[in-house]
């Protein structure tokens, strides 16, 4: 790609001698003074310069601001930008990621070095430096086809991250790495149009997972009549393309006894409502109906590139629900493969009846130590929590805490939701087991409800990333429509409690 990005590690030795191309980036605290290490490479002369020139722009070095510098006087690089960490204090609360991100937007299209050494900083953090240049710099252009005009071509940017210790750094961001790979893959999934990624495609890019070492398995539509998978059948029923399910398998710990841990994930890849169709307004964000499946594919991308020592089963339910004269209606009862029958009374209401035989089957065939699921699953959780947070329901305290702890380290945060009897009672159907909506209130509860009627005696989770997974606000790390949202989370949850 011609805008892309090269991030390298290097030694941070000395730049002031004439060798120094592009842009120099350095990080201050609000004291504005340089680490003693980056004085010694970058010279007091530049030291000086930073301090002089805050004094005359007011600078204050607070954090996610930027002072730029260009032709600075005893250096050769092009500019000097001098990026803000903000106050000692709360130092230990650095959003590195962020810090990333914000400084590469200040370089991008450039060539830059970047000094980065802090007393405290470990490499850990200068390769999350990495992963929020490389998260911040991505961009969905693949369909357009007009060039730009002279002087505003894309042009890539290379970013060298000067530190003390290379090796280190280079070792801890080959996991980052494979982390960032798995969120671009997770967004590119989300941002494609429905009429390129239908099931069928989707289960090709998941295919794709193979050259990782990932075990992929496509059951297509024979095989989930076969296995009974009546519910997901019927949604994927008004449409021309057929539905698939998707199971992948990362074995990176042959020699684990325990069982596997199992993230599902709602693949709608794009939903009209069905008969009970959507308004228009808005529908086009229907292709990322898909958001849940995903984040699973790219977690399963980044567990295996980074082969994390951890027994991990994914499973994906892909299938377009449109309205037809094969249709599945309002007022059908539909029995799913659990053998548990549901009335439906909204067509619109079709990612719970994708997700209750996907994770059925996943239950009953590798008997999973947990599981979480991840679904764009309602408007409701909008409502309820915005586009910043995703909704949690849980069966169980303790995987709750897990995944809260996960979202606070990584900022892609959860709130857990209740999940009382009540919601339970208002899925009761006259006809079948179970309805397929609760009425009016509590809408993502009553979802998280009927998710539930399906998982049996195991630890279980569910995330409604409706609010989160595409046109969330944009930060830092993220200007893409496609958040791949809960990558980040997942491979957290996975390497805090249960690699081995
Ligand atoms: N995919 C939607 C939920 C959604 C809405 C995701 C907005 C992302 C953004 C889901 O299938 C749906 O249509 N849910 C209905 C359920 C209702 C019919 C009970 C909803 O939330 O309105
Ligand atoms: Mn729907
Ligand atoms: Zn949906």
């Amino acid at each position: 790609m011609a805008d892309g990005i090269t991030i390298a590690f290097g030694p941070l030795g000395p730049v002031g001698q004439g060798d120094l191309q592009g842009d120099l980036v350095v990080f201050v605290g609000d004291d504005l003074v340089l680490s003693p290490a980056v004085i010694e490479a970058v010279g007091q002369g530049a030291a000086d310069l930073v301090a002089r020139a805050a004094a005359s722009e007011r600078f204050k070095g607070k954090s996610l601001s930027a002072l730029v510098l260009p032709a600075p006087a005893g250096l050769t690089a092009d500019r000097l930008v001098v990026v803000g960490l903000g106050s000692e204090k709360d130092r230990a609360k650095t959003d590195w990621p962020a810090l990333g991100g914000f400084t590469a937007s200040k370089v991008s299209g450039r060539t830059a070095h970047l000094a980065l050494s802090w007393p405290g900083v470990t490499a850990a953090n200068a390769a999350e430096v990495a992963l929020g240049a490389r998260l911040r710099h991505y961009s969905f252009d693949r369909y357009k086809t007009k060039k730009k005009p002279e002087g505003e071509e894309p042009r890539g940017t290379t970013l060298t991250v000067m530190v003390e210790d290379p090796a280190a750094v280079r070792a801890a961001a080959a996991a980052t790495e494979a982390v960032a790979e798995g969120v671009l893959l997770a967004r590119e999934l989300v941002n494609e149009p429905p009429n390129v990624l239908y099931p069928e495609e989707f289960a090709n890019r998941a295919e794709a997972l193979t050259k990782l070492g990932v075990e992929v398995e496509v059951l297509g539509l024979e095989e989930l009549t076969e296995l009974g998978m009546g519910a997901l059948l019927a949604v994927a029923k008004g449409s021309t393309r057929h539905p698939r399910v998707v199971l992948m398998r990362w074995n990176g710990a042959p020699d684990s006894t325990e069982p596997p841990i199992a993230f599902i994930g709602k693949g709608v890849c794009f939903d009209s409502g069905g008969i009970s169709i959507k308004s228009a307004g808005g529908m086009e964000d229907m292709k990322g109906d898909m958001g849940g499946a995903a984040c699973v594919v790219g977690t399963l991308h980044a567990l295996a590139a980074r082969k994390a020592k951890v027994n991990v089963v994914g499973a994906i339910g892909l299938v377009e629900n449109m309205p037809d004269g094969n249709a599945y209606r309002p007022g059908d009862i539909v029995t799913s493969m659990s053998g548990q029958t549901i009335e439906v009374i909204n067509t619109d209401a079709e990612g719970r009846l994708v997700l209750a035989d996907v994770i059925w089957h996943v239950q009953g065939t590798y008997k999973p130590k947990i599981m979480v699921d991840l679904a764009t699953l309602t408007g409701a959780i909008i409502v309820a929590l915005g586009q910043d947070i995703a909704g949690l329901f849980s069966n169980d305290d303790a995987l709750a805490a897990k995944l809260t702890a996960a979202g606070e380290a990584t900022g892609e945060t959860v709130w857990r939701m209740p999940l009382i009897p009540a919601y339970d009672k208002a899925i009761d159907s006259k006809f079948a087991d179970m309805k397929n909506t609760g009425g009016r209130h509590g809408g993502a509860a009553t979802a998280a409800s009927f998710i539930k009627r399906y998982v049996n005696d195991v630890p279980w989770a569910h995330l409604d990333i409706a609010g989160v997974a595409m046109s969330s606000s944009s930060s830092e790390i993220n200007r893409s429509w496609g958040a791949g949202w809960g990558v980040r989370l997942l491979d957290r949850l996975v390497r805090d409690n249960y690699e081995s």
